[in-house]
């Protein structure tokens, strides 16, 4: 038996004791659990919201048992040090090895009929062992190091409520809503990471960009952003997400998601709405309201190339590929413009322009237009169609491509604003903001499949490749 073994046996019912006192041979009794799963993994169900219970954080910060450490004004996280205090509070509390519930870290805040203990006062916030927070911190107690392998990987549409703080996962098979985010008030722009653990969600309350776990939908965490954010987009890589901070005189905060951390705030011209990434990967382009203008990024050195002024406002934007798989055009939609311009990506010039005719018998909305006639536009994944909503006339219209030629229209509810399709391109889903509704169309048949109610006024909708327990 070696010295680490014998250590683990004389100290693990003795952890309380050492853990208020800490020794180094305590330390090395208490790193037989990873730290660093317990930091990034563990630490954020103690400050998540979760249903109608209270934070952890909220109680335990003051707590002589299990203790947290208070967060510094303005933190959205602890520091290293603060972690490794937690570490040692809520080693206390548990009994490394595959039985969770001889640990009190677990049995405390797990409902009594699904064996926790008879009373927390902090109330029960897992309701079954299946729970998957609840799970995150058994697999730390049993030795994990990291994450357990999904069970898999599905597709998910993500309705934000510009009015709300809850976001909608639907499932685009069964058209249901399959799970809410609800701790993000004002979540603006959506993106998934490409190997489907995580979302980005730009916070405008809290000027952060908010991580949340696919599993869980638990917000993971907030990173501090340079001003009041807009729409995000991630790399093709998935190792960084460009988010656009609406605020003059205009920048693209960097985010690095592997240290989840702000690795540069990029001047632009002008506050920016949108900043996508281009199917290719190759560049992120930012568009400002403010000045008109957009900004091309180049993602490998993430310097600004070029910058194009347009006629008016710069709105939602959408791309399309030439064969190579290099970027075209960009479809713009414009302020105070009811349809969208075309700007040849390769001669960096606007090219064309396409305006909504009115539709015969549909009432004319003008009011509450904020500026934008038009706010919500997307190409086919096969290229070959371009979708374009009005919140005047209600409807998308739906041109062909390359030759723009409108093919037909389909009424989407009040106020329509996103597009976003599937990846095989069957379907589109377009948030109604005057309805609290998102519809589903078929693409080919240019049909409504389903209404799917959520929340208040939604307009950012995103696809999302999401992992499942
Ligand atoms: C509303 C306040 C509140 C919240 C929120 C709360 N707790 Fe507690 N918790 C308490 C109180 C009070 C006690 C002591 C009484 C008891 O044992 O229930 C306690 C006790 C505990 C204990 C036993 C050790 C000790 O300090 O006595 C653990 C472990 C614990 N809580 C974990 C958690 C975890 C994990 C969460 C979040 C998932 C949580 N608590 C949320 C109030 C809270």
């Amino acid at each position: 038996m070696n010295i680490r073994a014998v250590a683990t046996r004389i100290l693990i019912p003795l952890g309380f004791v050492f853990s208020l006192s800490p020794t180094g041979f305590a330390q090395h009794a208490a790193d037989e659990l990873d730290f660093e799963y317990f930091r990034s993994e563990v630490q954020p169900i103690f400050l998540a919201k979760r249903n109608n219970n209270v934070r952890c954080i909220q109680c335990h910060t003051r707590s002589s048992g299990f203790r947290l450490q208070p967060l510094a004004d303005g933190a959205f996280f602890w520091t290293d040090e603060q972690s490794r205090l937690n570490y040692a509070s809520a080693r206390a509390f548990v009994v490394p090895g595959t039985d969770p519930l001889k640990s009190r870290l677990l049995t405390h805040p797990l409902a009594t009929k699904a064996g926790g203990d008879p009373f927390h006062g902090g109330g029960q916030h897992f309701a079954s062992q299946d729970d998957p927070e609840w799970r995150i911190i058994a697999d730390w107690v049993a030795g994990a190091s990291s994450r357990r392998e999904p069970s898999g990987l599905v597709i998910r549409i993500i309705q934000t409520s510009a009015a709300g703080d809850d976001t909608y996962v639907i499932d685009p098979v069964t058209n249901k809503v399959v799970g809410i985010i609800d701790d993000i008030e004002i979540a603006h722009g959506i993106a998934s990471a490409p190997d489907g653990s995580q979302l980005y969600l730009s916070n405008e309350a809290l000027h952060s960009l908010d991580v949340v776990d696919s599993r869980t939908l638990r917000v993971k965490r907030r990173i501090p952003l340079s001003g009041r954010p807009n729409n995000v987009s991630v790399s093709k890589d998935g190792r960084k997400v460009y988010v656009g901070i609406m605020e003059m005189p205009g920048s693209v905060d960097i985010i690095d998601t592997q240290a989840l951390t702000n690795i540069k705030t990029l001047p632009v011209d002008g506050a920016i709405h949108n900043v996508y990434v281009t199917p290719d990967g190759k560049h992120a382009v930012a568009g400002s309201i403010h000045t008109s203008t957009i900004n091309v990024i180049d993602t490998a050195t993430d310097e600004l190339v070029w910058t194009l002024k347009m006629s008016a406002g710069v709105r939602p934007m959408a791309f399309d590929t030439n064969a190579d798989g290099s970027t075209k055009n960009i479809y713009v939609q414009l302020s105070n413009f009811h349809g969208f311009a075309v700007v040849d990506f390769n001669k960096r010039e606007e090219v064309a322009r396409v305006e909504h005719p009115p539709v015969p018998g549909e009432h004319a909305h003008t009011d509450g237009l904020q500026g934008a006639p038009a706010h919500g536009l997307g190409v086919s994944p096969d290229g070959k169609t371009l979708w374009s909503t009005s919140k005047v006339y209600s409807h998308a219209y739906v041109y062909s491509l390359p030759d723009l030629r409108e093919i037909g229209r389909v009424f989407v509810g009040q106020h329509p604003e996103w597009v976003t399709f599937t990846p095989d391109g069957k379907y589109v889903y377009i948030g109604a903001a005057g309805d609290n509704e998102t519809h589903a169309i078929d693409v080919a048949t240019m049909k409504e499949v389903a209404t799917i109610a959520v929340g208040q006024v939604p307009k950012r909708v995103a696809t999302a490749l999401m992992a499942v327990e």
